[in-house]
């Protein structure tokens, strides 16, 4: 594809520690060591659509800290060109609890994320699509949706983690993808799957993309229903998997794979990095995506 693919939204440092199970309000639960790695869902999905093979900016807020050195040494070494801007505020930071059945708990402190503004969205010339997420001000999120979009430049929107949205914003956005949850919280409970991804294009986007973990991805376009099956493997780690789904797949698009290959590819992807642990850490590179693909194709 031509251009580049800019991923505007949050970085964090994850802290992660290894859990029997996620404690309950009020519990406490011993675990051993934690890691710390690079995450944050806007990072997370610069890097997994960089590893693809995309050319890929970043545009985070970051504070003057080492864990702002650790973020950027993860995009560099995924291939993104990094445009974030350093603010009067700590790096954003995700206190992370896995559990041993694999499933996560996250605390985000946004830090200077929050800070992350309309102002600092540069020219977007030379910008093919912009990928958005809701770890940042919803108006900052907002201002670049509408910048994107009077641009010409498709937008791509993670509505996650699930917030109430102005319909404006998804007026802006060309391509939606959501989990089961940020669906429902977006449309109610209007009836099947399928009822809830056609009353999600109601509300502006082209193309809406539900994600349903073990049971793949779902998709509505104008090109009708797209449904992907999950590339099963055992799960070590979910956290980043929603993420390596979103770069990827945004990765895939712009190199001008249609939606079945791109979601396909996207799966594959996302798969592969709930076998690791970590955000950042546990993402693939194209390499291990395409011998993942041929196994299935075999
Ligand atoms: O989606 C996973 C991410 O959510 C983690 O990397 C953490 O930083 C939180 O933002
Ligand atoms: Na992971």
């Amino acid at each position: 594809g031509e251009g580049w693919i800019l991923v505007a939204g949050s970085a964090n440092v994850d802290y992660v520690t290894r859990v029997a199970h996620i404690p309950a309000p009020g519990e406490t639960v011993l675990g051993l060591d934690y890691t710390l790695s690079a995450g944050g869902k806007g990072a997370n999905q610069a890097a997994a659509a960089g590893r693809a093979g995309g050319r890929v900016r970043f545009l985070g807020a970051l504070g003057d800290d080492a864990a702002a050195a650790l973020l950027r040494h993860s995009l560099s070494e995924s291939g993104v060109q990094d445009g974030s801007v350093t603010l009067a505020a700590p790096t954003g930071a995700a206190f992370i609890s896995v559990s041993d059945a694999g499933e996560n708990a996250i605390t985000v402190a946004s830090g200077a994320n929050r800070l992350l503004s309309g102002e600092h969205l540069g020219d977007l010339a030379g910008v093919a699509m912009l990928l958005l997420v809701l770890e940042s001000p919803l108006e900052t999120v907002l201002a670049y949706a509408r910048r994107a979009s009077e641009a010409g430049c498709v937008v791509l929107l993670n509505a996650s983690p699930a917030r109430p949205l102005p319909a404006e914003l998804l007026a802006c956005v060309d391509i939606l993808v959501v989990n089961e949850g940020e669906l429902t919280a977006l449309v109610g409970e209007t009836g099947d799957l399928n009822a809830k991804l056609s009353a999600a294009r109601q509300l502006g986007p082209q193309t809406v993309i539900v994600t349903l973990g073990a049971r793949g991805s779902m998709a509505l376009s104008p090109a009708g229903l797209t449904e992907v099956p999950a590339h099963p493997v055992t799960v070590v780690d979910t956290t980043g998997a929603g993420d390596t789904y979103l770069g990827v797949l945004a990765a895939s698009l712009h190199a001008g794979l249609l939606l079945p290959a791109a979601m396909q590819r996207a799966s594959v992807a996302s798969a592969l990095a709930c076998t690791r642990a970590g955000a950042q850490p546990s993402m693939p590179w194209s390499s291990e995506i395409d011998v993942a693909l041929a196994e299935l194709g075999r």
